[in-house]
């Protein structure tokens, strides 16, 4: 792997101290950045490079428990000190880094910023040059949301490729980077037997998952300008959908994987706006209880208005349509202050064409499923109907379970193995735009429904289920929503 420099825009704000910092040191523990790797935080404050150590030692507080690691962490830190739409900055900023051998000229400039600010760097970037790979290779890392909708987010592609390259851009979705997430890919293309099932004659429909417990955890800034539509189901749950309904690629490179994402992307059914009701179910969360714990309501949350109908809940079924999908319903949920917190993929398998037990005990079959639970812990069950044991024709659900295992908080994730693949140039786990923009266009026409019809939003009690309405969605009486891998029909 490459030494390099990860120059940390927003390096004292919040993305950097709650998830890039303590992944970052959470490899240096694991002995996997390269030794030259060095990091620059750049932020206003008139801070030393010893300030800064001393601020990431009291961000890793507890994390940090050997202090040889945290010493080798922080001698790779420095701080420079700059104002993000300074100009006078940016030339100052070239000379630091590129001035003498203190630093690899490789650099990883990450935007751990507002969105608002993500055209504005990278153009500050590029006037200095910061952009052109002479004497070693850049990188740039933005994070979600990339826009609001279609259009912004077209405008804010336009401003980073004017300086960057699409191939030095790298749009991290942390869920790609989840083990359970790529396992998707290797049981579907790794086991024969799947795929002459995975299609709509034997699939009835498809329902993916994100269910948690916590609600907006003071980021009500951010939440209440997206909701969870753009915050989870254009991002994450869109790209989940592509991995259990793309077609093989040609191998595992960048380019081949992402192209047969985007060919799912283009083939979702549009959904007029004369539809949005029908495809889709809003709400948001009441005051009330998550297991024995009172909790405020959304519009309760500091920095919430009043009269917010930002959702905090979505349902939604798609079609995809194509040979393989077609007319099969794939839901996707997600909900913040609900249940329980998991993410599961559920694929129903349709009832067999005969009803042979129809004249013994067996009253009704249930139907096959593969569960692919993706957290917060690793799991694929297959629910398969065998014999009872004793004298009287009945059937029983059986399971197969595998690959079990929980992720514990210590160990490398999502976030990690993304941070090192940006080093190593690897993008198969990154967006390329046109994935982003085929994912809006997705959810655009619902997001404009949704932007006029601002006075009703249906709630739903926190530590449920969800709202009763998203049964509605179901094309059939005999669906239902799948609420965890315990719950049978
Ligand atoms: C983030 C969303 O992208 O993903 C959050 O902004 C959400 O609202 C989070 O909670 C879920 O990801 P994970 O990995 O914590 O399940």
């Amino acid at each position: 792997m490459d030494d390099c420099t990860y120059v940390i825009f927003g390096a004292t704000g919040n993305l950097s101290q709650v998830k890039l910092i303590p992944a970052l040191y959470r490899l240096e523990a694991a002995g996997r950045l390269p030794p030259g790797l060095k990091i620059v935080g750049f932020g206003r404050r008139d801070w030393s490079d010893d300030d800064w150590r001393e601020k990431i030692r009291e961000w890793l507080g507890g994390k940090a428990s050997d202090p040889a690691v945290v010493a080798r962490f922080c001698a790779r830190q420095f701080f420079f000190q700059g104002n993000l739409d300074d100009q006078q900055a940016f030339p100052a900023l070239r000379d630091y880094l590129l001035e003498g051998a203190r630093f690899s000229h490789n650099l990883i400039f990450y935007m751990a910023v507002a969105p608002a600010d993500f055209g504005p760097v990278s153009h500050n970037l590029g006037a200095v040059g910061l952009c052109k790979e002479d004497g070693g290779w850049r990188r740039l890392v933005v994070e979600k949301p990339f826009g609001y909708d279609l259009e912004s987010a077209e405008s804010l592609n336009r401003s980073l490729s004017r300086d960057f390259d699409e191939s030095q851009i790298f749009r991290i979705d942390h869920y790609l980077g989840k083990g359970a997430v790529q396992n998707v890919l290797v049981f579907r293309f790794a086991n024969l037997m799947l795929e002459p099932l995975w299609n709509r004659n034997y699939i009835d429909h498809v329902q993916i998952t994100h269910s948690e417990e916590l609600g907006t955890e003071g980021r009500a800034g951010y939440y209440d300008g997206a909701g969870a539509l753009r915050d989870m189901i254009q991002s994450h749950l869109l790209q989940v959908l592509t991995l259990v309904a793309m077609e093989p690629p040609a191998n595992l490179d960048a380019e081949c994987l992402r192209d047969e994402k985007v060919k799912v992307l283009r083939s979702i059914r549009p959904i007029p706006q004369s539809a949005v009701n029908a495809h889709a179910i809003r709400a948001q969360y009441t005051a009330g209880k998550v297991k024995g714990r009172s909790v405020n309501g959304y519009l309760d949350e500091p920095g919430v208005p009043d009269d917010s109908v930002t959702e905090t809940y979505v349902a939604l079924k798609l079609y995809i349509d194509n040979w393989r999908w077609r007319n099969v319903p794939f839901y996707l949920r997600t909900g913040k202050r609900m249940k329980t917190s998991y993410s599961m993929v559920s694929i129903r398998f349709k009832h067999p064409p005969q009803q042979l037990f129809r004249e013994t005990p067996i009253e009704q079959l249930k139907p096959n499923w593969i569960l692919l639970h993706l957290q917060p812990h690793e799991n694929i069950r297959l629910e398969m109907q065998v014999k009872q044991f004793g004298l009287e024709m009945r059937a029983e659900t059986t399971c197969l379970d595998a690959n079990s295992c929980t992720v514990n908080p210590g160990q490398l994730d999502a976030y990690e193995a993304l941070l090192l693949d940006v080093i190593d140039g690897d993008h198969s786990l990154f967006l390329r735009y046109d994935e982003v923009s085929w994912a809006w266009k997705a959810v655009d026409p619902i997001l404009k429904v949704w932007s006029i019809n601002r006075d009703y939003i249906s709630t739903y009690d926190p530590g449920s289920e969800g709202p009763v309405e998203a049964d509605r969605l179901f094309v059939r009486p005999d669906q239902r929503w799948r609420n965890s891998l315990e719950d049978q029909d």
